[in-house]
């Protein structure tokens, strides 16, 4: 299934929020278009989820391999039945989870078109917590595919520049809603068969809150496809995933007396700021070691850190498991060779 190739527009207009821009963004959704939208996660670039030519265009505005598949967001769980087979355990996550940063994969329901979930049987769902997100979804009564709006394989956005610098010349509409809360993409468990929860992408809601709210142990799912779901059970397995131009190299933690900092080609991110230890190629993803501000920052730093002259990036790893996990699972992907 190969997306009709389309003409690439002018430049990208980022859109304030005002009543009269959300009803136009709105249309341009209803009628089958483009529009890049802030969440709470990172910014997607949305389309009309039921419409498969619509969600054609998100594959070639990303240059997305269609082996990929796309996550629907919608506005509640009446919409979600519509698309996809619930059972007990989603609607467990879902009263605890939603509206928020996690993603179901569910059994998927015929009217969701193939290119969707690139024909595998199951479809990836998530109720957004970002009010903007919200209040536009409401406006178009529609479910919405969205996938980052990152060009395939860089860093996610998390502001309406980053989507512009990435997509400025293949998109038209993007919805500012400010610096995204959480930083890193939505954590993704299969629900499938709720004796068997797994997950395959760990993100702000952390493997402990998930089996706090089933009651039951869930697996890491990623290492176990099988051949007939091999196209993405793993999400973001690709080896170019979430990665910058620039080499990064990860470190558990920086020695801070013995590592070359006196070479200004290289960068350094620490995790938290290095005390007594300053340079131009020095940096910290958070001052104060929070890994609630570290996320936040991350997409934004590797971005800054890729467009400088550094020959290399070095990146500590963060300290600890729930958050952290998502934070290093992100630098494993920056880091890996393409
Ligand atoms: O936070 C997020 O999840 C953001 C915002 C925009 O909602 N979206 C996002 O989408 O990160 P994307 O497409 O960049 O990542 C979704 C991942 C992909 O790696 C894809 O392979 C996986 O979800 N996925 C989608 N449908 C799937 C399915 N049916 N089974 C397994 N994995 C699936
Ligand atoms: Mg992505």
């Amino acid at each position: 299934m190969r997306p009709k190739k389309s003409k690439p527009h002018a430049r990208a207009r980022i859109y304030r929020a005002t009543p009269n821009n959300l009803r136009r963004l709105a249309a341009v959704l209803r009628r089958g278009g483009l529009v890049a939208v802030p969440t709470e996660t990172v910014y997607g670039l949305a389309a009309h989820a039921l419409d498969a030519d619509a969600c054609a265009r998100i594959f070639v505005a990303k240059g997305r391999p269609t082996s990929d598949p796309l996550i629907v967001h919608v506005g509640g769980w009446r919409e979600l039945k519509a698309i996809a087979e619930t059972n007990a355990a989603a609607r467990t996550l879902a009263r605890a989870f939603w509206p928020g940063p996690l993603t179901m994969i569910l059994p998927r329901k015929s009217v969701v078109p193939d290119i969707v979930s690139a024909g595998l049987p199951s479809v990836a769902v998530r109720m957004p917590r970002h009010a903007l997100f919200r209040r536009l979804q409401r406006l178009a009564g529609i479910p919405l595919a969205a996938p980052s709006a990152n060009p395939f394989g860089y860093v996610s956005p998390t502001t309406a520049q980053h989507v512009r610098d990435g997509l400025g010349d293949m998109i038209g509409h993007i919805l500012d809603g400010g610096p995204t809360a959480i930083g890193v993409e939505s954590t993704i468990v299969d629900i499938r068969d709720p004796q068997r929860p797994r997950l395959l992408r760990p993100g702000a809601i952390t493997r402990a809150a998930l089996e706090k709210a089933l009651g039951r142990r869930v697996s890491e799912g990623a290492r176990h496809a099988t051949p007939a779901t091999q196209a993405q059970l793993a999400p973001g397995m690709l080896s170019r995933h979430y990665s910058p131009r620039t080499p990064v190299e990860l470190h558990a933690a920086i020695d801070r007396r013995r590592a070359a900092f006196t070479d200004t080609t290289e960068a350094w991110l620490f995790f938290a700021r290095p005390t007594g230890l300053a340079g131009k190629n020095i940096f910290a993803l958070t001052p104060t070691g929070r890994a609630t501000v570290a996320a936040r920052r991350l997409f934004g730093t590797l971005r800054a850190l890729d467009a400088q002259q550094f020959t290399r990036i070095h990146v500590e790893l963060a300290p600890g498991s729930g958050l952290a996990d998502a934070i290093n699972d992100r630098l494993r992907r920056a880091a890996s060779k393409r």
